[in-house]
């Protein structure tokens, strides 16, 4: 398989809720380097999804712009985020017949087999997004990695399979062309935001990854290498600050202040301490306590958490072990929030942070960014992604490149 020459660059667009962010990068002999990254607020969206399409459009060319200046490239082609309740992932298993003479499996067959389990019955409104091999078995023997080479007559594979609504993507692919740009492929958000935060030992071991964000948390749970479980929930940190504009009759804006600044979901030792509220109208400011604070923000944090747990105790096999929980997304720079998941999940948890990449990493080493930072890494990966037709060429031959070192 052709490598592309160093200095191939690769570019991700991450629309959220609260903010687009544009990632580019540049192909080096060690791996990737960010060379620039752009970013502007969104007003077009709704719990992820796109309810604004000029809004989008216009956020989506502000943060490119941003991005393509600070890197001096100009971008064609991006791999773009998707997230939302559209979304839903399964476990799936496909099974062929290994085809060639001397009954050693070769990539056409481990292409044929990842396909043969996308034979699924969707509905004719949704789409397959990607489908993730998790293990393969020859002749019933499981738990390969990487069945090419072996011999044997029947290839079997675990897939993790994600569907997304057509509409719903359809609009998002809209806005990417109506600001001059070619999607490369889609991503769902958890898988990128998992490529840029977690290491291959946790993805082996078991390990839950919640990207809360403004809009949404979205979730991917690993075990054994692979995805086993990815979900979106429909609230993110955005209710907190809801929550804390109706308890202190303040607003938005000064809410999304006072959580940066005050909050925090577990009780703090300067509870008794005092900060200024301005009212509505800004005309006035009194004085409320952080214990008060935490009273309104810590049964939210609780709720996200205990949405989480629903869902993954629904769509995850009784016999998978966790090990870990890694928060990512704006929503896990709140303070203490490690800790109180640690106590609710009663597992380790750390916050994730983008890692897993070289060039510009200060400007990116937030947990807002994992999303848009993963993307360039998943992204070229693109197992079983939407392919745009004209960009399939280019980005194809990327796609097997990394495939190849990811393997
Ligand atoms: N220091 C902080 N403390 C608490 N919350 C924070 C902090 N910084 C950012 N946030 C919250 O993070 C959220 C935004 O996160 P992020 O940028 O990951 O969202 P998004 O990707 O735009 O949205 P989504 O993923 O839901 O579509 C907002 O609710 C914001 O208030
Ligand atoms: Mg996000």
């Amino acid at each position: 398989m052709s490598k592309p020459s160093w200095g191939t660059t690769i570019a991700g667009l991450d629309i959220g809720t609260t903010k687009t962010c544009t990632v580019v990068a540049t192909s080096t002999p060690e791996g990737l380097d960010i060379i620039g990254v752009g970013e502007a607020p969104s007003t077009g969206l709704r719990k992820g999804v796109i309810t604004d399409l000029e809004e989008t459009v216009r956020a989506i060319e502000a943060a490119t712009e941003k991005a393509e200046r600070m890197a001096g490239v100009h971008i064609s082609h991006v791999y773009v985020g998707v997230t939302g309740a559209h979304m839903q992932g399964t476990n799936n298993r496909g099974v062929v017949a290994i085809s060639g003479e001397d009954r050693e499996v070769a990539r056409s067959d481990v292409r044929r087999v990842v396909e043969a389990s996308k034979l699924i019955d969707i509905g004719a409104d949704r789409q397959i997004v990607h489908a993730l091999p998790r293990q393969f078995a020859v002749d019933g023997h499981d738990g390969i990695s990487d069945p090419v080479g072996m011999s044997g007559s029947r290839l079997e594979v675990d897939t993790h399979i994600i569907t997304g609504g057509n509409t719903f993507i359809t609009n998002v692919l809209k806005c990417v062309h109506r600001a001059g740009l070619e999607p490369a492929g889609i991503v769902f958000e958890p898988l990128a935001s998992s490529a840029a935060t977690l290491l291959a030992e946790e993805k082996h071991v078991g390990v839950v990854l919640l990207d809360i964000g403004g809009g949404t948390t979205d979730i991917a749970v690993y075990s054994g290498g692979g995805a086993i479980h990815t979900s979106t929930i429909p609230v993110g940190g955005n209710i907190l600050t809801n929550d804390i504009a109706l308890g202190l009759k303040t607003t938005f804006a000064e809410a999304e202040s006072i959580k940066k600044t005050y909050a925090s979901a577990t009780p703090d030792a300067h509870g008794e301490s005092e900060f200024p509220v301005k009212s509505m109208d800004g005309k006035t400011t009194r004085r409320v306590t952080r214990a008060q604070l935490h009273a309104i923000a810590a049964p939210r944090i609780l709720e996200i958490f205990r949405l989480a747990r629903g869902q993954i105790a629904e769509g995850l096999p009784r016999d998978i072990l966790l090990a870990e929980i890694v928060l990512t997304g704006g929503g896990s720079q709140l303070r203490g929030i490690d800790q109180a998941a640690a106590e609710f999940f009663a597992l380790p948890t750390r916050i994730g942070v983008p890692a897993m990449i070289g060039g510009l990493t200060d400007a990116v080493r937030k947990p807002e960014y994992a999303t848009a930072v993963g993307l360039v890494l998943f992204g070229p990966k693109g197992e079983g992604a939407i392919w745009n037709g004209r960009s399939r060429s280019v980005f194809g031959k990327i796609a097997s490149w990394w495939g190849e070192m990811w393997n």
